[in-house]
């Protein structure tokens, strides 16, 4: 450690750099215990410094974890252990998944540094900069297309009224056809220039509750009708910092991609909402970090998306669907990350979940 340490002019630098770290750090000593944590293994832990710096490893984790082995392995051999998709649940925590290393010290004799990179949190972040990149180059190319198609668009759909009034109503089909469609890729083209949109939108404090309920009724009056919408709401959930109108395009989008996914019978969609303060990491900037504790999800029991199209369906252009622009869930993307919050998908047949995060609105305590 002396030797890492002279690296820096004061010891003190090592401590902050660790601090400053988005993964979980510790370190243990020759006895298996404690002698380290960062916040952000505070955080992954769920339990402060001072109760840690009383444990050892094995009172955090149970008795079979694979990270024993891995101690084992580079306590052995001296030298550094590392496994991608380590399984570290537990029943406090519930599901984990990390990458983790743990590497031996030369001093104190016996210590070893474990880091932890939750793997969700590592995808949920390269699915946000993924959609954000896509949306970032269509914002050039929505313009260009706006200008090029739009007008001349116009013209095609002027002339074919114009002709239709010549025309006898039993001949006024294609004319129609003509207009309708024209309409449709105007439509489309609108939907692609909000992506170009880049006006910073007033963020009020929004009741996902009220737009979540808007969404449900507009949807079962129209696209959803007959389709069972269940609510499971969790009533202490604070209000979001956002525009209310893009939220409910969001659960619109979300809410409608669920029911186009449903069998002809037997098809149901469920909405919940939960507040998990602790729910927080390091944010891709500056060691800022990130609450995003409000929850809120759109399930539904149909086909579920199909593997291969799993990496790209939060890409603009993607769609399965015969009349599908493949915008949807690209927009959908934009606006959660607009409002500082993640989405990430989660799909099996008769199981789909699309989860958005969203930070809670300012003045409100976590
Ligand atoms: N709940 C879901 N279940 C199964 N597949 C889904 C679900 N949501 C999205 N998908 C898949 O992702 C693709 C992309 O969705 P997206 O909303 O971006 O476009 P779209 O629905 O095809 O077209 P648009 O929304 O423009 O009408 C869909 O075509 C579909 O294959
Ligand atoms: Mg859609």
């Amino acid at each position: 450690m002396g030797e890492v340490l002279s690296r820096f002019r004061s010891p003190e630098a090592a401590a902050s750099i660790a601090n400053a770290l988005p993964m979980p750090i510790l370190l243990l000593g020759s006895q298996q215990e404690i002698t380290y944590v960062n916040p952000a293994a505070e955080q992954f832990f769920d339990t402060g410094a001072a109760i840690l710096l009383k444990q050892f490893i094995n009172d955090l984790l149970p008795f079979d974890s694979p990270l024993f082995q891995l101690i084992n392995q580079a306590r052995e051999r001296n030298s550094s252990a590392a496994e991608r998709n380590v399984d570290l649940s537990t029943a406090r925590h519930g599901e984990r998944i990390a990458d983790v290393t743990v590497t031996p010290l030369p001093e104190p004799e016996g210590t070893l540094v474990i880091t932890l990179q939750e793997r969700s949190l590592a995808q949920r972040m390269d699915r946000q900069m993924m959609s954000r990149g896509a949306v970032r180059s269509m914002h050039g190319m929505a313009a260009v297309l706006a200008h090029e198609i739009k007008n001349p668009l116009a013209g095609i759909r002027g002339a074919a009224q114009l002709i239709e009034e010549t025309l006898a109503p039993e001949e006024r089909e294609m004319t129609q056809l003509i207009v309708a469609e024209s309409d449709r890729i105007r439509g489309l083209i609108d939907r692609m220039e909000s992506f170009g949109d880049t006006r910073r939108f007033l963020r009020h404090p929004v009741n996902i509750h009220e737009v979540l309920d808007r969404v449900r009724k507009v949807a079962q009056s129209s696209f959803a009708r007959g389709i069972t919408i269940a609510e499971q709401f969790d009533p202490s959930l604070p209000p979001v910092a956002g525009d209310r109108d893009q939220l409910i395009q969001v659960f619109m989008n979300l809410v409608r991609n669920a029911a186009d996914a449903l069998p002809d019978s037997g098809g149901e969609i469920t909405l919940t909402t939960g507040y998990r303060p602790g729910v927080k990491f390091g944010a891709p900037v500056a060691g800022e970090r990130l609450s995003l504790p409000l929850e809120v999800t759109v399930r539904d029991n149909g086909s579920g998306v199909p593997t291969d199209l799993m990496p790209y369906i939060f890409d603009p252009f993607v769609t399965t669907k015969v009349r599908g622009s493949g915008l949807g869930l690209a927009l959908v993307a934009k606006i959660i990350g607009d409002h500082g919050g993640v989405i990430e998908c989660d799909s099996v047949p008769r199981r789909t979940i699309f989860r958005v995060l969203l930070p809670k609105s300012a003045g409100e305590q976590a």
